[in-house]
């Protein structure tokens, strides 16, 4: 493993993920698209691998958008296959290495084998403590926001930064620290929206089924030498007053 030292203190506590360029990855190589979706999920793996032997306690990556039912069909439904397929491999040792599953996203228009699925490996890895993975399928992040506003509304709750928080997909973490995004492109395309306000932002060229370790630790190192001022000026953040948190009791 690369120097772990200089990272030692900077490391993130959630790093999300957009797992972004499969499609290219197997059109180079001349091989239908879902061949690079499978290279996909043993890129996870590594990455999953990689986050509990740094200690990182959240990771979040994207798998599926709300606008990916926009491809063409018998794409959208080898990716529902493999979906299925990966939770039926993966669960067990993800179980047994102490990873917490969680699948935010929107289970309406999933078909129930998906969601039975999902509720299945959510249920077995429910125990578990080292690290969550948020594997956000059906997201998107208008989506979130607007099905958090939803259910306050529903309850007549009043609607502020905290009580949204709160009712958001994510809610049971804290804000990603590091959002890498592989394949090139320089957008969000909807994941995060409201979590990545103070977020910061890793762009790389590598395509997601070549990701691995290394890469990682490229973004992690990146991570630690940002200056966040979450609005502060630079002087302020050199003291040593605690920064304050984004959407924590900034007020009291
Ligand atoms: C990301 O890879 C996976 C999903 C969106 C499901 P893509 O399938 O978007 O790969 P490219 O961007 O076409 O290369
Ligand atoms: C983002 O990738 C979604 C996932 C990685 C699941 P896309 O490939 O769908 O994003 P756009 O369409 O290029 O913005
Ligand atoms: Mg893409």
């Amino acid at each position: 493993m690369p120097n772990q030292d200089a990272l030692a203190g900077s490391l993130p506590r959630h790093v999300a993920i957009v797992m972004d360029g499969n499609g290219r990855w197997a059109q180079k190589r001349w091989l239908p698209r879902v061949a690079g979706h499978k290279q996909g999920v043993e890129a996870l793996r590594r990455v999953v691998k990689a986050c509990l032997e740094r200690e990182i306690p959240v990771l979040t990556v994207f798998a599926f958008s709300s606008e990916n039912w926009n491809r063409p069909v018998e794409e959208v439904s080898s990716l529902m296959d493999l979906l299925v397929l990966a939770l039926s491999r993966e669960v067990p040792s993800l179980e047994g290495n102490g990873v917490r599953l969680h699948f935010p996203g929107d289970r309406h228009g999933l078909s129930k084998r998906v969601v039975q699925g999902l509720v299945a490996a959510e249920r077995d890895t429910a125990h578990n403590h080292k690290l969550v993975l948020n594997v956000c399928f059906n997201y998107g992040g208008r989506w979130d926001i607007a099905q958090a506003a939803r259910k306050l509304a529903a309850q007549g709750l009043e609607i502020t930064e905290e009580s949204l928080n709160g009712q958001l997909a994510l809610a049971h973490v804290p804000d990603p620290d590091l959002l890498i995004r592989t394949g090139g492109e320089l957008r969000i395309s909807n994941f995060l929206l409201w979590q990545a306000a103070y977020t910061e932002l890793v762009f790389t060229e590598c395509l997601w089924p070549d990701f691995g370790p290394a890469d990682l630790d490229r973004a992690l190192q990146e991570y630690a030498n940002r200056e966040r001022r979450f609005g502060q000026t630079a002087e302020q953040v050199g003291q040593a007053e605690p920064l304050l948190a984004v959407g924590g009791d900034r007020h009291a």
